[in-house]
């Protein structure tokens, strides 16, 4: 059976992009495959957060996680920090990867924007250790959204690297999964950026915890053109925040974009965003309902979470004790 790992950084309240992109395959992986799913705080220092904040959040996530269908008991649901293992592989990554890999990340690039003096060294290296958590388990299969595409190929570059540095076959080759539609859900407020739990805008995204009226508020106010909906996917061409909003309700009901636009072409964006609303709603009550009655018992998650980082841990050790003495070091 192939080892699925995915990870998501406890920065924030994940979004249906997040969900689109990545969460609702993870449910749907558990089916054949062994997976880790990690919320990973010690990617999420690599920008300043508030440590109380920090906490609240990571629970929050778990609790999402578990309501949208992640069996903590079958597969394994864990914080980052609490198995060593992901730091101590992410160092000796810093030494196999080379600066001038990490300089052609795009995301660093995005997230640095201007201030790239300023910025954390962590969030530079963070594509090292994004490959460690991977490759601590030998995990093959890596479901993410479009934008964790480049993340996963520098993920491939390294262990290619340690195996050649060190003449062994030790990690595997592994393949992103990235779904066929949404993969990369955009903006409310503008369908050239991606959306994102850490946009200073709440208006630009949908939060899975937001309820039925404040969905209804986002959709309302999200940005369209003023041109009526085209009847196939071609009339999309430059209007980005018409193409998105059509993809969403398509990914939501099972349907085609171009299903979609059959149905609601001609139509302007008033009746379109009233059935997009009521997708939205009727997708994700299940889950902030569900949300809601798990964050009530703050302890079940605690445990769960210790739970889970006992069996990462089991997994992740003896991988990378075998790694460091593969690279010298006395055991
Ligand atoms: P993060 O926390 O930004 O996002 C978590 C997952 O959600 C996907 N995603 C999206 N998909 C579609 N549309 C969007 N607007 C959108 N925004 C986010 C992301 O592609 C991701 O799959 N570096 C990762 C976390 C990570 C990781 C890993 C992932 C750390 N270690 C190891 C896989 C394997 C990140 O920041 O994801």
């Amino acid at each position: 059976m192939q080892r699925i790992f995915s990870g998501i950084q406890p920065s924030g309240i994940p979004t249906l992009g997040n969900y689109l992109g990545a969460i609702r395959n993870w449910v749907a992986l558990q089916q054949g495959h062994e997976c880790l799913y990690c919320l990973v705080d010690l990617h999420a220092i690599t920008s300043w957060q508030d440590p109380a904040a920090l906490r609240d959040q990571t629970r929050t996530q778990a609790a999402i996680l578990l309501a949208a269908g992640i069996d903590a008991e079958t597969h394994i649901l864990f914080n980052q920090s609490a198995v060593s293992a992901h730091a101590r592989l992410a160092w000796i990554f810093n030494c196999v990867a080379r600066i001038g890999w990490l300089n052609r990340m795009t995301q660093f690039k995005d997230k640095a924007g201007k201030d790239r003096e300023a910025v954390s060294s962590g969030l530079y290296v963070y594509p090292n250790l994004m490959a460690a958590d991977i490759h601590a388990y030998h995990a093959t299969r890596v479901p993410v959204g479009d934008d964790q595409r480049q993340h996963l190929e520098l993920a491939n570059d390294i262990a290619q690297k340690f195996n050649h540095d060190y003449a062994v076959e030790f990690f595997p080759a592994i393949e992103a999964v990235v779904p066929p539609e949404a993969a990369r859900v955009m903006s409310l407020r503008d369908g050239t950026r991606k959306m994102s739990k850490s946009d200073p805008s709440d208006q630009s995204r949908i939060n899975l915890t937001d309820d039925a009226a404040t969905i209804a508020l986002k959709i309302r106010r999200a940005k369209t053109d003023p041109e009526p909906l085209p009847s196939e996917a071609a009339g999309l061409e430059g209007r980005p925040e018409a193409r998105n909003l059509a993809t969403i309700l398509g990914a939501l009901s099972g349907r085609t974009l171009d299903q979609v636009l059959a149905e609601h072409g001609g139509s302007g964006f008033g009746p379109f965003k009233e059935a997009l609303t009521a997708q939205v709603q009727e997708s994700l009550a299940p889950i902030s309902g569900e949300t809601q009655r798990l964050l009530s018992d703050p302890g079940h998650l605690d445990r769960v979470l210790r739970r889970g980082a006992e069996r990462a841990n089991a997994i992740a050790e003896p991988i990378v004790r075998e790694a460091e003495r593969i690279v010298g070091f006395l055991s």
